[in-house]
């Protein structure tokens, strides 16, 4: 069917021209719009990528949304919806022929490059929530990316797959959307980290784990039920990675 059949994401879509950053709008309007709002924008003119990064969105040659979420769990089980939306974007894009991996905890990959990444924004009190927003940025048409990134981003026409954004987009929606109530009504997480697991660009692999001027060579074992990434170090110590601060480089 090429209607969304989602029952709470995408039942409102806020749509723009151009806008600073998908997520700082939906930070500014998520107490007053429901779950599910969806704010997506041909341009962002100062899109967001993690780790204080910028996030390159020329109009129209991606997917730039965010969705408000508020789930009623605590706080601590927040970042597991990265996780969440990780499965659902490689999942949607199986479905649609393309195959990725996903190197933990937020970036989807194409042939060794990034080709989709997840920020997500928490606003909590010490019990609560009051917001998630789960930034999603994918790179769809983009043919020339800039010189310091040209190296580790593709996109998804530069890789021979030609799929309209708005098919993505509500594969992405169906998809997230069957995860995402899983978690939070039954706290479900077996599927979620499975498909983690299965598209997984970095478990049994060597890689490097990169903190501010840090750089340790590790080997990444699994992910666990805290949606942290267990590793073992080169003196075989094992330890957990909580996503935060950190990134990963290939070896
Ligand atoms: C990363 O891989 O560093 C995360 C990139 C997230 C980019 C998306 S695009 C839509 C949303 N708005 C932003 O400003 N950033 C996210």
């Amino acid at each position: 069917s090429h209607r969304l059949e989602t029952k709470v994401m995408g039942r409102k879509i806020v749509h723009f021209e151009t806008i600073d950053s998908t997520n700082d709008y939906a930070k500014k309007v998520a107490l007053q719009e429901l779950e599910g709002t969806v704010i997506i924008s041909e341009e962002q003119t100062k899109g967001k990528g993690r780790i204080g990064r910028q996030w390159y969105s020329k109009s129209k040659e991606g997917i730039w949304m965010s969705i408000i979420l508020k789930p009623k769990i605590v706080p601590q089980k927040a970042p597991f919806i990265t996780l969440i939306a990780g499965a659902s974007i490689a999942k949607a894009l199986n479905n649609l022929g393309i195959e990725t991996t996903i190197k933990w905890p937020n970036d989807i990959i194409i042939n060794n490059k990034k080709i989709a990444g997840i920020l997500t924004e928490l606003s909590a009190e010490i019990e609560r929530i009051n917001y998630i927003i789960l930034g999603i940025g994918i790179n769809v048409k983009t043919m020339e990316f800039s010189q310091e990134i040209s190296e580790i981003a593709t996109s998804l026409y530069k890789e021979g797959h030609k799929i309209s954004r708005v098919d993505i987009v509500r594969n992405i929606l169906e998809e997230f959307e069957k995860l995402y109530i899983k978690y939070i009504n039954e706290d479900s997480k077996e599927e979620i980290l499975n498909i983690c697991r299965n598209y997984s660009a970095i478990i049994g692999k060597d890689v490097y784990l990169i903190k501010g001027e840090e750089k340790e060579l590790i080997r990444c074992l699994d992910i666990n039920q805290e949606g942290n990434l267990v590793v073992q170090t080169k003196d075989s110590i094992i330890k957990e990675i909580i996503s935060g601060e950190v990134s990963i480089r290939g070896v």
